[in-house]
């Protein structure tokens, strides 16, 4: 009955065509899907680091509270330096810092602004809270305020989103969101996923916009994407990480990371601190942008290295041809985007060659007109 009834569900995603599985081909030459954006999963000094890391043991034995607590705040220091701000916490992934994070300190009879497109953790992390939840359009501070003069009677509000959208890789406007927040008293949570190691010379989408995080700012982020590694984190004032190691459930009820990523992460911060690595990328960012664009892929130029190519429901066919090419490029389609945004999502590295987007657009073409 189990069986029968979970392949009915199943036969009905296949039907809706929104049936997923697992990817990782082989003969792959070129990920335009990665989100090591700076090539530091495979950084040699990266890899050493994670391997003297193993000295605590290949994993953390237990909790953060518990015997878990190993190199775990010196990463947190390490974190904190980087981003100017006064205390740091690890959590498992990106995903649970946004579920624990926004969990525990969002609490029934709060209100949560939410932007449309944000991340699934956030989402989740919303549900879990109780919060009343209020979504505001795409980057649509008007419709934010809107909302905000509607909800005047609530005593905390918290305005929360993506700082670079992990689809379209377009930024929030966060200088904007930050007045707001002042305004209407409200605190503001940026999700730094894809800005952190990418904007403000790897600092982030606070330093790009020259903003000094405050008291009323929180940044989570993920060591999953431009650090190389694996792991979520949440930063702001000393009371937060105080507050969060008492009462955030992801936090104190999973086990600590492995003491090697914690080594191997803070390796990655240093090395983004030299510069080198955020060069690097920005360059390709451009190059990409001329080649991209010529191509008719893409009509804006982006600064982030995320390019949404717009192909519509064609995206997973186009995607599944371009293996044939020996390129790994995903497609995207609803329910992580809306239907009619369907897309190839092309992420690129400080690592790629001008070639590699040549080869990229031309064999897109060919599969396109072909
Ligand atoms: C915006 C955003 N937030 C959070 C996450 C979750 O991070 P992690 O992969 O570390 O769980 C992701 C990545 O999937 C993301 O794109």
């Amino acid at each position: 009955m189990f069986r029968e009834n979970l392949k009915n569900e199943i036969d009905s995603i296949k039907n809706q065509k929104l049936y997923r599985k697992l990817k990782g081909e082989k003969g792959i030459e070129l990920n335009f899907s990665t989100n090591d954006y700076l090539g530091l999963s495979k950084n040699n000094d990266v890899i050493n680091d994670y391997n003297e890391g193993l000295k605590y043991g290949a994993g953390a034995t237990g909790s953060r509270l518990t015997s878990g607590n190993l190199n775990h705040e010196k990463l947190e220091e390490t974190i904190s330096e980087f981003k100017g701000t006064e205390k740091s916490l690890v959590y498992s992934s990106g995903y649970s810092a946004n579920l624990g994070v926004i969990s525990a300190l969002c609490k029934k009879g709060d209100l949560i602004l939410s932007d449309e497109l944000n991340h699934a953790s956030i989402v989740d992390g919303i549900r879990l809270s109780g919060a009343d939840k209020k979504i505001y359009s795409h980057n649509n501070t008007f419709n934010l305020i809107e909302i905000l003069e509607e909800n005047k009677n609530y005593e905390n509000k918290f305005i929360v989103t993506d700082a670079v959208f992990s689809m379209g890789g377009d930024i929030a406007p966060v200088d904007e969101l930050k007045k707001i927040a002042d305004e209407y008293n409200a605190v503001l949570i940026l999700d730094d996923a894809h800005g952190t190691g990418v904007l403000g010379n790897g600092k982030g989408t606070l330093q790009h916009f020259k903003i000094k995080p405050n008291d009323n700012i929180i940044q989570i982020g993920t060591l999953s994407k431009a650090i190389g590694t694996v792991g979520g984190f949440v930063t702001g004032i000393e009371e937060l990480s105080d507050y969060l190691i008492n009462t955030s459930r992801s936090f104190i009820y999973s086990t600590a990371l492995p003491p090697a990523v914690i080594s191997a992460s803070i390796k990655s911060f240093k090395l983004i601190k030299s510069g080198e690595l955020t060069d690097k990328l920005s360059k390709n960012i451009d190059i990409a942008n001329k080649i991209f664009k010529s191509a008719g892929f893409i009509e804006e130029e982006q600064i982030t290295p995320i390019y949404p190519f717009l192909f519509g429901e064609k995206s997973i066919k186009i995607s599944e041809e371009l293996l044939n090419y020996k390129i790994f490029c995903v497609g995207i389609r609803y329910p992580t985007v809306k239907k009619g945004s369907e897309r190839i999502r092309v992420s690129i590295t400080a690592e790629n060659k001008k070639e590699d987007f040549e080869y990229l657009c031309e064999s897109i073409s060919k599969i396109n007109n072909g």
